[in-house]
C-alpha cells in the first residue's frame, strides 16, 4: 500500500536521527515517493547528502532555499503528500508542531499540511514523562495525529528506560497500517449518530442528557480514516465535529428519527451510538413557562425508539447500537440485540470510571448474535471506534454484507 505514495520524512535533532536513514531506506524500497525535511539540529547528527542518496530527492532544510521558482517549497511539499512521518521528533519538535510554531522548514511545512501524520518520539525517560511533553502529545492525538510509541531499551544519556525511537521496522510497519486501514470501509457508506438529543418544554427549556458526542466523532473520524463515506447525524454534542463528514444537526428525537430514516436506505452501516431521549413533553408550550404557587408536573410521553425502527426495516444494513448499563450487562446486551434486531450492541459499563459519557475515554464489551465478541480495556474513544470499526469491516467481508 506504500507504494507509489508521497511521504514526507521529517527528522528532527536526536542521536536516533540516524535511524531516520534506515526509515527512508526501507520506504523507498517498499516503493514510496520519500521527500526529507530536516531541522538544523537533525544536520548535526546525520548528513542531508545520506537522505538525499538514500530517497534519490532533495533534502529540505531551509524554508528560504527555494529551488524552483515556480513553486512555493513548504507548500508544494505539504500539498502533495500522502502522509507526514516524524522521525525521530523530539520534545521541541513536538512542543513546536502542537503549539502551530512556524520557524523552519520542517514546523512551516507542518502548518501547511492537510494529510495525517505519524509522530516517532525519542527523547529522554524524565522528558518523555514531563507533563508539558505528555500534554503536547495529547493534544496532537486529540487533533488527530498518530503515534508510535518509543520503546524500552538503553537511552544515549545512560538510562535504560522508555524512550528509545521504535525501531524503523516497527515504523514501516505503522504506515503500512495506516495505508491498510484507508482501504478497509472503502466505498462503504456509513451513517453514525451522536451526542444527545434535546426535548423542548418551551422556547427556552429543554430536557437533554449528559452525552458529549465524542464517541460518535470519534466513530465519524476513524471510518473516514477506514475509507468510508460517512454521514453523522448529530443532536446536542459539547465536543466539535469532525470536517469532511456530511454533518445533519438536529434537536429532537423526531427529528434524530426522520433524518436517520431519510438517509436510511442508501446507508451499508449505520452505527447509533446518540443518547436519545427516551420521552418527551406532551405539551410544548410556544411562549416561555412562566412559574406560579403550585408544584410543575410535567407530562412525558414515549418517543419512537429509533434503532428498533431501523432494525424492523432492515435490509443490506449492518446494524450497530449502543447499550448505557449500570448492571447485567451481557443480558441486557444480547436481549436489546435481538429486540431491536441489529448486528452488534456495543455496551459500556457507565457505572465504571473512565467508562461512559463526556470522558475522552469508554470501556466497553461488543456482542453479536454469538454473545461476547470482544471485551476492550480501558481505551481512548478514537481507538475503541477504530477496533469497533475493525469488528464490522471482518464482519462485512464475512457476510458478504453492504450495499453492492
Ligand atoms: N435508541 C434509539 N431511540 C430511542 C432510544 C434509544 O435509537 N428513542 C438507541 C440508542 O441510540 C442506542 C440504543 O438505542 O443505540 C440503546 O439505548 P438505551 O437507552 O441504552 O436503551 P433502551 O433501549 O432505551 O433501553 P433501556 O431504557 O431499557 O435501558
Amino acid at each position: 500500500m506504500v507504494n507509489g505514495k508521497t511521504i514526507i520524512l521529517g527528522i528532527t535533532g536526536g542521536i536516533a536521527a540516524y535511524k531516520g536513514a534506515a526509515l527512508c531506506s526501507k520506504l523507498v524500497q517498499a516503493g514510496a515517493n520519500v521527500h526529507v525535511i530536516m531541522t538544523e539540529s537533525a544536520t548535526k547528527f546525520i548528513t542531508p547528502l545520506t537522505l538525499q542518496t538514500l530517497s534519490r530527492n532533495p533534502v529540505y532544510m531551509d524554508t528560504f532555499d527555494e529551488r524552483d521558482p515556480a513553486v512555493v517549497s513548504h507548500i508544494h511539499l505539504a500539498d502533495h503528500a500522502d502522509l507526514i512521518v516524524i522521525a525521530p521528533a523530539t520534545a521541541n519538535a513536538i512542543a513546536k508542531l502542537a503549539g502551530g510554531h512556524a520557524d523552519d522548514m520542517l514546523s512551516t511545512t507542518l502548518l501547511a499540511a492537510t494529510c495525517p501524520i505519524i509522530i516517532a518520539p525519542a527523547m529522554n525517560v524524565h522528558m518523555y514523562e514531563h507533563p508539558a511533553v505528555v500534554h503536547n502529545m495529547e493534544l496532537l492525538a486529540s487533533r488527530g495525529a498518530m503515534f508510535v510509541e518509543p520503546g524500552t531499551g538503553q537511552l544515549a544519556c545512560g538510562y535504560v528506560a522508555k524512550g528509545r525511537l521504535a525501531e524503523p521496522e516497527d515504523i514501516v510497519a505503522a504506515i503500512h497500517s495506516w495505508f491498510d486501514a484507508g482501504s478497509k470501509l472503502k466505498g462503504k457508506r456509513l451513517l453514525v449518530t451522536a451526542g444527545g438529543t434535546m426535548e423542548r418544554l418551551d422556547p427556552v427549556r429543554y430536557l437533554t442528557n449528559d452525552s458529549s458526542g465524542k464517541m460518535g466523532f470519534a466513530i465519524a473520524e476513524a471510518a473516514l480514516l477506514m475509507g468510508a463515506e460517512v454521514t453523522l447525524v448529530a443532536g446536542r454534542t459539547t465536543a466539535a465535529p469532525p470536517s469532511g463528514v456530511n454533518l445533519i444537526r438536529v434537536e429532537s428525537a423526531q427529528q434524530m428519527l426522520e433524518a436517520v430514516t431519510g438517509v436510511y436506505a442508501e446507508m451499508d452501516i449505520v452505527v447509533k451510538s446518540a443518547a436519545v431521549a427516551d420521552y418527551r413533553a406532551v405539551y410544548v408550550s410556544d411562549q416561555k413557562l412562566k412559574k406560579n404557587g403550585e408544584n410543575l408536573v410535567l407530562e412525558l410521553e414515549r418517543t419512537t425508539d429509533i434503532l428498533e425502527t431501523l432494525g424492523k426495516r432492515k435490509q443490506h444494513q449492518f446494524l450497530v447500537g449502543f447499550a448505557a448499563e449500570t448492571e447485567q450487562i451481557e443480558h441486557y446486551a444480547m436481549d436489546k440485540l435481538t429486540r431491536k434486531n441489529c448486528d452488534l450492541i456495543v455496551a459500556n459499563d457507565v457505572g465504571l470510571a473512565g467508562a461512559g459519557f463526556n470522558g475522552d475515554t469508554n470501556i466497553v464489551q461488543v456482542f453479536g448474535p454469538e454473545g461476547l465478541i470482544e471485551a476492550m480495556p480501558l481505551l481512548s474513544k478514537r481507538e475503541v471506534a477504530l477496533r469497533l470499526l475493525d469488528i464490522i469491516a471482518e464482519r462485512l467481508v464475512f457476510s458478504g454484507g453492504g450495499k453492492e
